[in-house]
């Protein structure tokens, strides 16, 4: 039988790598996510092409060094491209391991598995392996509401929250935006955050209620978290009705808030919890949920059970598990959590000095370790009258939030990259890679005084210039 099959017109590697802007951006348009190209052109996040990145720094290609305060919403604890890292994939590579472990026992998942559980307190022992954060969201979330049993399916979640984008975790997470016009699991109640008398009431009103699922610091709701005695009580809670705490560390987990988990710093324990983002050692797609012992034989123990949720194609994959190993050795043998709490802290008290400097601009700086909330006042209403009719042209989204302008000014005037929050357009969030130095803050912080330097009217003044550059 002949062959017929013809390639079709495909680009290499090499053809990637020599995208240049324009046709990046053609690319884009055309089959990612057109939509998207309008944020990243006011921003000005579109004329820059990333050639490498290394520790805290990216380089574009024209060889300028931007400073990465942004740390991928928390996904590079150890920086870019750690050496260590590097090394043990490449070892990985040269030796020909095996990577699907789907028929046989995966060495490399087993050791990965018996690390978190290592490193997690409590019974905290038994870990699903998976790709991102949704996904260990997922697992999460199905293990307690199996574990609670039948007659126990209401799950309670809070107002602010983010858990992902796929439908279980979607239907905890309370933005409009994002939920859509898709039909959701109806089986869940919604409290503020932080409240525990909304969720004492709740508990107490409804023998329903088998799970309860929070972040332990709001990521996209604006860097926000709850005092230890929230957490003490929520535990206390919860073992008093038969509740099980699932807590989202996605992206305070590994180490971000000055503790391996931000649950640490109340010093309680939930039911089950999930990690993604920095496990990937800044290099890979890593996700893992991790269930007290009990609860998970409880909802898979038996041979009858055992498959219900797992293994996933892609969970525990080798090269996956191999540089999530590293990279928590890289986290331990660097002191990486306590450079976290360090840092985070100076990072903190600067903020605070440049709030006393600008009490008119910033409204308030706040978070543990290097996960930290800027929050700028909202002068939508406040901004003269001269300035609101330009203003207005820009998206709905930007429109009177100081935080859009900065963090444009900011890469624009300083090659400093800085992030948003999904729900509070006033904050911007700091979430630098955990092997920052005194240095790099020193150069963020006279970056932004700087800046608000010019004054509000200014910043915006320089920001729709920008735009029409
Ligand atoms: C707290 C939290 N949970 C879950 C997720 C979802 O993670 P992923 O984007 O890897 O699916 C995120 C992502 O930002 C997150 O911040």
């Amino acid at each position: 039988m002949s062959v017929s099959t013809t390639k079709p017109s495909l680009l290499g590697v090499e053809d990637a790598k020599a995208l240049g802007i324009e046709q990046m951006t053609m690319l884009f348009r055309d089959h990612l996510n057109p939509g998207q190209l309008h944020f990243m052109k006011l921003l000005g996040f579109n004329k820059i092409k990333v050639e490498t990145a290394e520790g805290m720094y990216y380089t574009d290609q024209n060889g300028r060094k931007i400073l990465d305060f942004f740390g991928g919403f928390g996904s590079l604890a150890l920086g870019h491209n750690h050496p260590r890292v590097l090394e043990a994939r490449k070892r990985f590579q040269d030796e020909k391991r095996h990577e699907i472990a789907i028929a046989f026992m995966s060495q490399y998942a087993a050791a990965l598995a018996k690390n978190l559980a290592e490193i997690s307190p409590g019974s905290l022992d038994m870990v699903f392996l998976g790709s991102s954060g949704s996904e260990a969201m997922e697992a999460a979330v199905k293990v307690a509401e199996r574990a609670a049993g039948p007659g126990r399916h209401k799950v309670v979640y809070a107002e602010n929250s983010f858990h992902g984008k796929t439908k279980g975790v979607l239907s905890l997470t309370d933005s409009p935006l994002y939920r859509g016009q898709f039909r959701l699991v109806e089986n869940t109640i919604r409290v503020p955050f932080g409240d525990i008398d909304s969720i004492r009431n709740a508990f107490e009103a409804d023998p329903q209620i088998g799970v309860i699922v929070l972040e332990t610091v709001q990521g996209g709701g604006g860097i926000v978290g709850a005092e230890p005695a929230f957490w003490q009580e929520l535990r206390r809670l919860c073992d008093k009705h038969g509740v099980l705490w699932v807590a989202d560390e996605v992206q305070c987990g590994v180490g971000r808030t000055g503790r391996f988990y931000a649950f640490e710093h109340a010093g309680v324990v939930p039911d089950v919890t999930a990690l993604a983002k920095s496990l990937g050692a800044g290099k890979t797609a890593m996700g893992a949920m991790i269930a007290r012992r009990d609860v998970y034989m409880k909802a898979y123990g038996k041979p009858g059970t055992a498959l219900i949720h797992g293994p996933a194609t892609f969970g525990g994959i080798g090269e996956a598990c191999i540089t999530a190993i590293e990279g928590l050795n890289v986290l331990y043998d660097e002191e990486l959590i306590d450079n976290s709490a360090e840092q985070g802290a100076y990072l903190l008290s600067e903020l605070q000095r440049l709030q006393g400097k600008y009490p008119k601009i910033i409204k308030d700086v706040r978070g543990q370790g290097l996960m930290v909330g800027l929050e700028f006042q909202d002068f939508s209403q406040t901004l003269p009258a001269v300035l609101r009719p330009v203003v207005s042209v820009l998206d709905e989204k930007l429109k009177g939030s100081l935080s859009g302008f900065v963090g444009a000014l900011l890469l624009r005037d300083y090659d400093v990259l800085v992030a948003f929050t999904e729900y509070n357009r006033n904050v911007i969030r700091l979430e630098p890679p955990l092997i920052c130095r005194k240095e790099h803050i020193d150069t963020f912080v006279s970056a932004l005084d700087s800046l608000l330097g010019r004054g509000v009217i200014a910043i915006v003044r320089d920001f729709v210039a920008s735009q029409v550059k």
